[in-house]
């Protein structure tokens, strides 16, 4: 089996399944001076965009293609090079053109959301501060973005003003009191399976984003409906009918007894984490497996396991020695991963307690 990966920045997250599988690992990236280069079989440097790893899959005659693109921007390309080798015979384990467009753009996803039934936090699309009929508080955000890039909350208008000072449009939803909510689903072949739900903490005024937050798997919230989160995210991901993975983020509001839907990430993710902590499924390697056609929701199913987990900003990791591999949880009770200064520590046990305990020894 041979495999192209894009993408080197998360390559380390699989480089030991890579090899446990015994799979030749072909691997394409922009920059040079990226790291993990020195960890596949083989590396090309290829300018940015799509054609360069379009013409190594092909010449180099591999069986798949695994994008490891953890960044919005390039996932459009990423979906117009899966319809151009699946036709040739080469599958491309990513979401295709439709889902992307649905999911990319956050103005498409509220009205895809409408479409299939899923509730979805009112909102407007404002050009002008003056056309604002919704209360405040209000969430603005623009269509593209991630990691709360471009997103403000206004309290007042003089705030809502300000934001128009920086841009022409606004998606404009009303701001949600309550719990933040993520979750993966993995989707192949027409089939979907989602995985525990992941608490992110409590939204904020202030717009605190999940990645500064302290976040548990699984969800055990007071009067949040597991069942029905998973009913949700299977309905979103069934309805995208997409290959890969699907990240999902939702909000409860116990004042509105009501579970809203907020955004559909379509690529490795930072959940992806908390998620293997808890049951023992790691997203990234299901792609790889999807790829080698060892997927199955049977398979997937038999391997669950379940955990209490937490993950925590550290900043820098100083604690004791990370057993190989260190990015999974075969080997460990606790993973660290993130950028120098801004490292997350994601930890599980068995028990809550236990977990307690985890996290005075490592915190
Ligand atoms: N309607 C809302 N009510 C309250 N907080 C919100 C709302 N929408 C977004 N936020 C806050 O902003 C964060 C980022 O919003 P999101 O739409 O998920 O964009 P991003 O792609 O940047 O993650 C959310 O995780 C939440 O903390
Ligand atoms: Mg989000």
């Amino acid at each position: 089996m041979r495999i192209l990966f894009i993408g080197s920045r998360l390559y380390d997250d699989v480089d030991y399944y890579v090899r446990k599988k015994g799979i030749e690992s072909i691997l394409t990236e922009s920059n040079e001076d990226a790291i993990n280069l020195d960890l596949p079989d083989q590396v090309f440097i290829v300018p940015r965009g799509m054609d360069g790893p379009k013409q190594i899959a092909v010449t180099q005659d591999v069986d798949a293609v695994v994008p490891l693109i953890g960044i919005d921007p390039p996932l459009i390309q990423v979906a117009k090079m899966k319809e151009e080798l699946e036709e040739q015979g080469i599958p491309v384990i990513a979401a295709d053109v439709r889902a992307v467009e649905l999911t990319s753009n956050k103005i498409n996803t509220k009205q895809f959301y409408k479409e299939i039934g899923v509730a979805t936090p009112d909102y407007q699309i404002l050009n002008s501060p003056d056309d604002l009929t919704l209360d405040f508080p209000v969430v603005l955000k623009q269509g593209e973005g991630q990691g709360g890039k471009d997103i403000r909350i206004a309290l007042n208008q003089d705030d809502l003003k300000e934001y128009f000072e920086e841009f022409s449009e606004a998606l404009c939803e009303k701001f949600i009191e309550g719990s933040e909510i993520s979750i993966e689903v993995l989707g192949f072949n027409g089939e979907y399976i989602t995985l525990p739900p992941i608490y992110k903490g409590e939204t904020t005024l202030e717009g605190t984003h999940p990645l500064n937050k302290v976040k548990l798997g699984p969800c055990l919230i007071d009067g949040v409906d597991n069942n029905l989160i998973q009913h949700t995210a299977y309905k979103v991901a069934r309805n995208l009918d997409s290959d890969g993975i699907f990240e999902m983020d939702f909000m409860y509001s116990h004042k509105d007894n009501q579970l809203y839907a907020i955004e559909v990430n379509t690529r490795p993710n930072g959940t992806r984490y908390l998620t293997s902590a808890t049951c023992g499924i790691n997203s990234l390697c299901e792609l790889i497996n999807m790829a080698c056609g060892d997927f199955s929701l049977k398979d997937v199913l038999d391997k669950m396991e379940y955990y209490y987990s937490t993950e925590i900003p550290i900043g820098n990791y100083t604690g004791p020695e990370i057993n190989e591999p260190v990015k999974s949880f075969d080997n460990n009770d606790f993973v660290v991963h993130g950028p120098e200064g801004y490292q997350r520590i994601t930890i599980r046990a068995e028990s809550k307690k236990e977990l307690e305990n985890l996290i005075n020894d490592l915190t």
